[in-house]
C-alpha cells in the first residue's frame, strides 16, 4: 500500500465522459455508482455530455447523490447568435455545477487558443461554474525539454485577468497529451514535479493564498491500479479520469483509491 501523504485540500476525482453515454446510459451508470462509493472520502464530479446533464443532475438530485455534475465545453459569450453553441448560463441552468476547459481534443482537434480558453475560463467564473482548466504538453515538447514552457505559456494564456481570489477556487488538470487515451500514465514523479511547477507558477503571479487554495488533478491513463500512487504526491489533489470513468466498477475504485 502506498503511504499516505495528509491532505490540505479537498481531494477531486472527476470522470470526463467526452462523447459517450445516452441520457439512459447516464442513469444507470450513477444508480451503480452511487452505493459503491458509499463512505468515499474524495468529492466525486462528472462530466457528461450536453444532453445528459439535465436528467443525470436530477437524478443526482433526487438520490441525494455526492456526484457533482457538470460539462466538458462551452461558449465564452453570454447569449447571441452563434449555432451550435452552448453558454454558461445554460450549462448552470441545467444542473452542471463545473466546466472542463481547454481539453486538449479541444484544443488539438477544434483548434481552441489560450485566448479563447481565457475568454471562457472568465465567463464561467462570472456565471458561478467551477472551471477545470487543462494544460499538458505534447510528446515532442517533452523530448524537445519544452515541458514547463508549454505550460508556462498555457496558464499565463488561459489565465490571463483571473483575480486572485478566483485563482484560489479554481481547479487546473496537467494532462500530458501524449498520456491521455494511450494507456501511459505519468510516472508519479513526473506528475509530482509538474504539478509542482503549476502551483509555484500560481504563487509567483497570484499569490500564496492562491497557490495553496488551487486544486490540481492529474489525467491521463488513470486505472484503478495505478491511481492510489498518484495521489500520495503532495501537489496531486485529485484525478481526472476518461476512459477508466465508463464503467462504475472502475471508476469507484478510482473513487475508492483514496482512504483520506
Ligand atoms: P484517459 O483520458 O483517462 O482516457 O487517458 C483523460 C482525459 O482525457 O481527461
Amino acid at each position: 500500500m502506498p503511504k499516505k501523504s495528509k491532505k490540505t485540500r479537498p481531494v477531486i476525482i472527476a470522470g470526463n465522459w467526452k462523447m459517450y453515454k445516452t441520457i439512459e446510459e447516464a442513469a444507470a451508470f450513477v444508480k451503480t455508482l452511487v452505493p459503491l462509493i458509499e463512505g468515499s472520502k474524495a468529492k466525486v464530479y462528472l462530466s457528461a455530455p450536453f444532453t445528459a446533464i439535465y436528467p443525470t443532475a436530477k437524478l443526482v438530485e433526487e438520490l441525494k447523490a455526492p456526484v457533482v455534475i457538470g460539462a466538458q465545453n462551452m461558449n465564452d459569450a453570454r447569449e447571441g447568435a452563434f449555432t451550435g453553441e452552448v453558454a454558461a448560463s445554460m450549462l448552470k441552468n441545467a444542473g452542471a455545477r463545473f466546466v472542463i476547459l481547454g481539453h486538449s481534443e479541444r484544443r488539438q482537434i477544434f483548434g481552441e487558443d489560450d485566448t479563447f480558453i481565457n475568454k471562457k475560463v472568465r465567463r464561467a467564473l462570472s456565471e458561478g461554474l467551477e472551471p477545470i482548466l487543462c494544460v499538458g504538453e505534447t510528446l515532442e515538447e517533452r523530448e524537445n525539454g519544452k515541458a514547463y514552457e508549454v505550460l508556462q505559456k498555457q496558464i499565463e494564456g488561459s489565465l490571463a485577468e483571473v483575480s486572485a481570489e478566483a485563482m484560489s477556487s479554481m481547479i487546473l488538470a496537467y494532462e500530458p497529451v501524449w498520456a491521455i487515451g494511450t494507456g501511459k500514465v505519468a510516472k508519479e514523479k513526473d506528475a509530482e514535479d509538474a504539478h509542482h511547477f503549476l502551483r509555484e507558477l500560481v504563487q509567483n503571479r497570484w499569490g500564496k493564498e492562491a497557490a495553496q487554495g488551487i486544486k490540481i488533478l492529474y489525467g491521463g491513463s488513470v486505472k484503478p491500479d495505478n491511481a492510489a500512487n498518484l495521489l500520495v504526491e503532495a501537489d496531486v489533489d485529485g484525478l481526472l479520469v476518461g476512459g477508466a470513468s465508463l464503467a462504475p466498477e472502475s471508476f469507484s475504485r478510482i473513487v475508492n483509491a483514496f482512504s483520506g
